[in-house]
């Protein structure tokens, strides 16, 4: 067997420990491994396999990033190529992965990604490459997975920031606005502003109104309480309006969120008339070493992967069902998002400690 390993999408802490486990699981049946450097683009590319041995995976377990390399540019089923009169078009080069994947004699595929990367694979597998996915994403929004790996570290390096923002807000009474990555879920605003102890956490799943944001931020002010902390998501949206862009797609660009705590930031000031500041944590939250928990999870995640491609089970993803890691259909995890549930013990017990969604 020659297999091989790529990693796609945004980076998540843990995917340096999933490549790891995956190359040693199946150094140790005797297989051959090889990484595909930068998601597919590698594949085109006269270098872009790189050798997985011993050596080469030594010592990853605990750092951040991807050895391999990753993109959110390299679909491959939407490739950007600039037409004859300088226009970007988009080509689906699906079959030539295939075809270039043979060519190059591997085996099969263990592709780490998030929902976009494995929506890639799910496609790709249909069409005849032998592939299985691993979950990541520290949005934690893939629905067949309890938990994607690099979710608990962002969670963790945003309350750290959340943390050390109240002595400052305290010292100056201001409010502080903090955003958080979480395109259309707010897992680590909800989780992060809650060990963080936020006062206001916003998500896309509960449209807020700007007046609910302001009663609270005032409650706050009440007595010597002269502080505020609110914790946005950047996909976060008012009722009736949409979440705020820092880049429009198309033409082979992705749409970018971004400035949240900016606009929010600006809109509180102008209402409350208290001294308000922003801060958006952004790639931090990607960056840096993975917790022990997403160490584990994704060194499960990785042999698990090669005992699935053992076992012949192709259009599969791992899965976290506690205590288990099982084989789920990559068609069936892509079908949607994982939305924080509203009736759920955490929205429920933020509610219960006063803390306002906005609504
Ligand atoms: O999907 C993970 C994520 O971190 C999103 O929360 C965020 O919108 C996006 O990646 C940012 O990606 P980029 O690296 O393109 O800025």
């Amino acid at each position: 067997m020659r297999i091989a390993i790529n990693t796609g999408g945004g980076d998540a802490p843990g995917l340096n420990a999933v490549i790891r486990a995956a190359s040693l699981s199946a150094l140790n049946l005797g297989w051959e491994v090889v990484g595909i450097r930068r998601g597919y683009h590698g594949l085109f590319q006269e270098d872009g396999l790189v050798s997985l041995t011993r050596a080469s995976v030594r010592g990853i377990t605990h750092t951040g990033g991807t050895i391999l390399g990753t993109t959110n540019r390299g679909n491959p089923l939407k490739w950007p190529v600039e037409g004859p009169d300088g226009e970007i078009q988009l080509v689906d080069r699906s079959e030539e992965v295939v075809s270039e994947f043979k060519r190059r004699g591997l085996d099969a595929l263990i592709a780490i990604g998030g929902d976009g990367s494995l929506r890639i694979a799910a496609k790709l597998s249909e069409k005849g490459l032998p592939v299985v996915g691993v979950p990541k994403t520290i949005d934690n929004d893939l629905a067949a997975t309890q938990v994607t790996f690099g979710f608990h570290t962002a969670v963790e390096t945003a309350t750290d920031a959340i943390s050390k923002l109240h002595s400052t807000a305290e010292a100056h009474s201001r409010v502080m606005v903090v955003e958080v990555m979480g395109r259309g879920t707010g897992w680590i605003a909800l989780f992060a502003g809650m060990a963080g102890t936020a006062d206001v956490i916003l998500i896309p799943e509960i449209p807020y109104r700007l007046d609910n944001v302001c009663r609270k931020i005032d409650e706050r002010y009440e007595g010597d309480l002269g502080f505020a902390i609110v914790v946005a998501a950047e996909g976060a949206f008012p009722e009736g309006g949409d979440p705020v862009l820092a880049e429009r797609g198309g033409a082979g660009k992705t749409e970018r969120l971004g400035g949240i705590a900016e606009r929010l930031a600006h809109e509180i000031g102008q209402r409350t008339g208290r001294e308000t500041r922003s801060l958006a944590l952004r790639h931090l939250q990607r960056g840096g070493q993975p917790n022990a928990y997403d160490r584990l999870l994704a060194l499960r995640f990785g042999a698990a992967a090669v005992k699935l491609v053992q076992d012949g089970c192709f259009g599969c993803m791992v899965a976290l069902d506690p205590p288990k890691v099982l084989a789920v259909p990559l068609a069936e995890a892509v079908t949607d998002i994982k939305r924080v549930p509203l009736d759920g013990d955490v929205v429920q017990t933020a509610r219960s400690l006063g803390i306002s969604f906005g609504d």
